[in-house]
């Protein structure tokens, strides 16, 4: 059986025409090569890319046996989210984390936050500037990390909030930046944990060690109260992991919720910020798509138009660009045979682009989840990947979507700042609106013609 076709390219070219141009690059390979071809970056293994939801899928069956996400992930979240994270595990510690981190993610749980974010929502969208461009991810990001802190975390005190709201953006910038994951992984762990290097306050690992230490005071001491005086009806993800046990009766460790709630944090807040970015830049490009979201009598939470309008944006524009798995076994995916020690990944734009079952793939239309095609949209539909590595915050991502677009709907109207569309420019594993989707906001009109909100 033959290997996997792919580009010839020198691996450091290959990975600058994918910073470049990320889209261009993966298309240009299911172009040449077809939907199952091979690409090589610096430092890693071998990389098969699928571009089709069924090879997908045999992709994502690989997790039970043989495929594992959480090595690929550990080279660059491992300093932030720390060992015993849901990104970062594999095998049975991440299968005891993720049973124990779903029930308070699952639909029913979350459904219980929607007046909350509504309420972060609306306190956050009457300071948008009116009249001016201004970027909408950056105030999304505001919206979503407020979700964090406050539904995932619990934190009630306004103080600590404060403080939360200017270490957690630094913490996940510095945590991620490439002064501190080119380092060579025990220099760093050295200059993370050796008293000279971190009294070194200019390194990029002290400055990093320093949030850090600042942050998990924080959420040591929220741990510490929380243990001290239970309330068992909190519904917050962190008094939840408090009370939960394992098949053997065990709590997390402190260490554990830490790591935990950090993983929350750096895969939920920008991602889902992004994604509301997205909506926007898209929607006002659609005006007939905005035209019928407005009129739509059900435009509120749940309304099925508005669902539709989220599935097609993360369809378009999905905001993770692969779901990598590196493989202990041998697989063979479309005829061809992929060894162990190679990476497989769904390529999820390609996948959202696959003619077969998007036909006009280009085009913004809500209605494919709508009509008689909207089961088979439904099945090539994988922003949040899938198999048993599924992200386990989509539930929340989507009442997040529905919540936050209602309000912004309610409130305001947008225009695009620029005609022209954005770009997909590449943050870490993301695809993020290149200007940053830059809209310009005056206050919505309501039916009788008075300003609402
Ligand atoms: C629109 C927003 C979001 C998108 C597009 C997204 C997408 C993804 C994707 C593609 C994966 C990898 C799945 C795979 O490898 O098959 C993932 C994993 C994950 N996501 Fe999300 N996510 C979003 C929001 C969230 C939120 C709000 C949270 C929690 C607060 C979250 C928590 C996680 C976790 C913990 C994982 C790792 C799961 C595991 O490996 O078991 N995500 N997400």
């Amino acid at each position: 059986m033959p290997a996997p076709p792919g580009f010839r390219l020198p691996p450091p070219l290959q990975v600058a025409w994918l910073v470049a141009d990320p889209v261009r690059f993966f298309a240009e390979g299911r172009r040449r090569y077809g939907p199952v071809f091979r690409i090589r970056l610096p430092g890693m293994p071998p990389e098969v890319c699928v571009a089709t939801a069924e090879l997908a899928e045999q992709v994502f069956a690989t997790d039970g046996h043989g495929g594992r996400a959480g090595v690929v992930r550990r080279a660059f979240l491992g300093p932030l989210v720390g060992e015993a994270s849901l990104l970062t595990l594999d095998d049975d510690p991440w299968w005891r984390h993720r049973r124990l981190l779903a029930p308070p993610l699952h639909g029913r749980a979350v459904a219980r936050w929607s007046e909350r974010v509504a309420d972060i929502a609306a306190a956050e969208i009457a300071h948008w500037p009116l009249g001016v461009p201004f970027a909408l991810r950056g105030r999304m990001e505001r919206i979503t990390l407020e979700v964090i802190m406050q539904v995932v975390f619990g934190i009630r005190d306004a103080g600590r909030l404060r403080r939360l709201r200017g270490l957690l953006p630094r913490l996940v910038a510095l945590g991620g930046s490439a002064a501190l994951l080119r380092l060579p992984p025990r220099l760093r762990r050295w200059a993370l944990t050796s008293p000279l290097p971190l009294r070194a306050g200019s390194l990029p690992t002290t400055r990093f060690a320093r949030v850090r230490d600042e942050v998990d005071a924080i959420l040591y001491d929220e741990m510490a109260r929380r243990r001290r005086a239970p309330d068992p009806d909190a519904t917050d993800v962190l008094s939840q992991l408090l009370a939960a046990r394992d098949e053997a009766g065990e709590p997390l460790t402190d260490r554990e919720v830490r790591d935990e709630l950090i993983t929350l944090l750096v895969a939920g807040h920008e991602t889902t910020a992004t994604a509301l970015a997205w909506t926007f830049e898209r929607l006002l490009r659609a005006p007939r798509v905005l035209a019928r979201l407005r009129e739509e009598p059900s435009a509120g939470e749940g309304g099925a138009y508005l669902d539709a309008v989220i599935k097609e944006s993360l369809r378009l524009r999905p905001v993770v660009l692969a779901t990598p798995r590196v493989l202990t076994e041998p697989v063979t995916l479309g005829g061809h045979r992929v060894p162990a020690g190679w990476a497989a990944a769904a390529v999820i734009p390609l996948v959202h682009s696959d003619p077969e079952v998007f036909p006009e793939p280009e085009r913004f239309l809500p209605e494919r989840f709508l009509g008689p095609d909207a089961a088979a949209a439904n099945r090539a539909w994988l922003p949040f990947g899938g198999g048993r590595r599924y992200c386990a915050g989509a539930q929340l991502a989507l009442l997040e979507m529905r919540v936050i677009i209602t309000e912004v709907l309610r409130r305001l109207e947008l225009r695009p700042a620029d005609a022209a569309p954005e770009r997909a420019r590449l943050k870490a594993v993301t695809l993020v609106p290149a200007r940053s989707a830059r809209v310009v906001a005056v206050p919505a009109v309501a039916p009788s013609g008075s300003a609402v909100g």
